[in-house]
C-alpha cells in the first residue's frame, strides 16, 4: 500500500496543479515554436514523483531523482516503469555517471540547498537542451542569497542549511554555469506564492535556461546580470 507523505496533503497538491498547469502549456509552446526536440526528460528533486508521473504522461522518456532514499521508495512504487536515481544534486561528482538530457525539470528543489551554485552547474552538466527550473526567490535587486535553517521532513533539503538566492543571484548563477538562454515565465500561475501584493512579496519564479533559443508566449529573455565587487562605502 502506498505511503502517505507530506506530498499528498491538500496544500501541497494545490501549488503542484498550478505549477504544472504553466509547465505542460510553456512545454506545448516551446515544442511547436522552437526548433528542439524534447524526448529525455530528468526530473530532479523528484519526491514521490507527482511530475515525474505528468512529465512521462506526455510522452517523454523520464528518469526521476531524489537524495531521500524514502522518497524513491515511493516514487518508484508511484511512477512503476521509471529509471530512479538516489544521488545528491549538490555533491560535485555525484551526478557524473548520468547521461544528459533533452529537458532537466527542477521544482522546488533550489532552495533547500546550502550550494546553489553546485546544483545550478549540475543541472547545467545534465542538460542537452532545456532546463525548467522553479524556485523560492527572495526579493531584492541585488545577486545575494538568504541562509535559512531547514525543518526536518521529506519534502526538505539534505543539509541542516539552506541558501536562497534572489532573483538576480540565481539568473547569475545560470549565466555562469553556462546557459546562454535564460528565460523568466511571465504567464500566470494560479497559486499566491507567483503573485506580488500589497500584503506580500512574490514568493516563486519560473526560470527556463536552455542552450539553444526559444520561443513561447509569455517566455521573456533576460539580460546578463552585473556581480561586481560589494561597495563598502558609507552612505
Ligand atoms: C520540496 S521537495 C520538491 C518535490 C517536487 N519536485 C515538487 O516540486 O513538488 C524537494 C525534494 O528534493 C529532494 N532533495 C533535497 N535536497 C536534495 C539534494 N541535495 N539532492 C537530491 N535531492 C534533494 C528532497 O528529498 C525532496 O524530495
Amino acid at each position: 500500500m502506498a505511503a502517505t507523505t507530506l506530498f499528498d496533503e491538500a496544500f501541497y497538491l494545490r501549488i503542484n496543479e498550478a505549477r504544472w498547469a504553466a509547465a505542460e502549456r510553456l512545454l506545448a509552446q516551446v515544442e511547436r515554436a522552437s526548433a528542439v526536440t524534447l524526448r529525455s526528460c530528468l526530473d530532479v528533486g523528484c519526491g514521490v514523483g507527482w511530475f515525474t508521473a505528468r512529465l512521462a504522461t506526455r510522452g517523454l522518456r523520464v528518469e526521476g531523482l531524489d537524495g531521500r532514499p524514502a522518497n524513491l521508495e515511493e516514487a518508484r512504487r508511484r511512477v512503476p516503469g521509471v529509471v530512479f536515481h538516489g544521488l545528491d544534486i549538490q555533491a560535485p561528482n555525484d551526478t557524473a555517471g548520468l547521461p544528459s538530457y533533452d529537458l532537466v525539470v527542477c521544482f522546488g528543489l533550489l532552495y533547500h540547498t546550502e550550494n546553489p551554485f553546485q546544483v545550478v552547474r549540475n543541472l547545467r552538466r545534465l542538460t542537452r537542451n532545456v532546463l525548467l527550473l522553479e524556485s523560492i526567490v527572495i526579493p531584492g535587486e541585488s545577486p545575494t542569497a538568504w541562509l535559512v535553517t531547514e525543518s526536518d521532513n521529506e519534502t526538505q533539503g539534505l543539509t541542516t542549511y539552506a541558501l536562497i538566492p534572489t532573483r538576480a543571484c540565481l539568473l547569475k548563477m545560470l549565466e555562469a554555469a553556462g546557459f546562454p538562454y535564460r528565460y523568466e515565465y511571465a504567464g500566470s500561475i494560479a497559486h499566491e506564492d507567483f503573485t506580488e501584493s500589497a500584503a506580500r512579496h512574490r514568493r516563486r519564479r519560473f526560470f527556463v535556461a536552455s542552450r539553444v533559443p526559444l520561443k513561447a508566449d509569455q517566455l521573456v529573455e533576460t539580460t546578463a546580470v552585473h556581480a561586481p565587487k560589494y561597495d563598502f562605502t558609507r552612505r
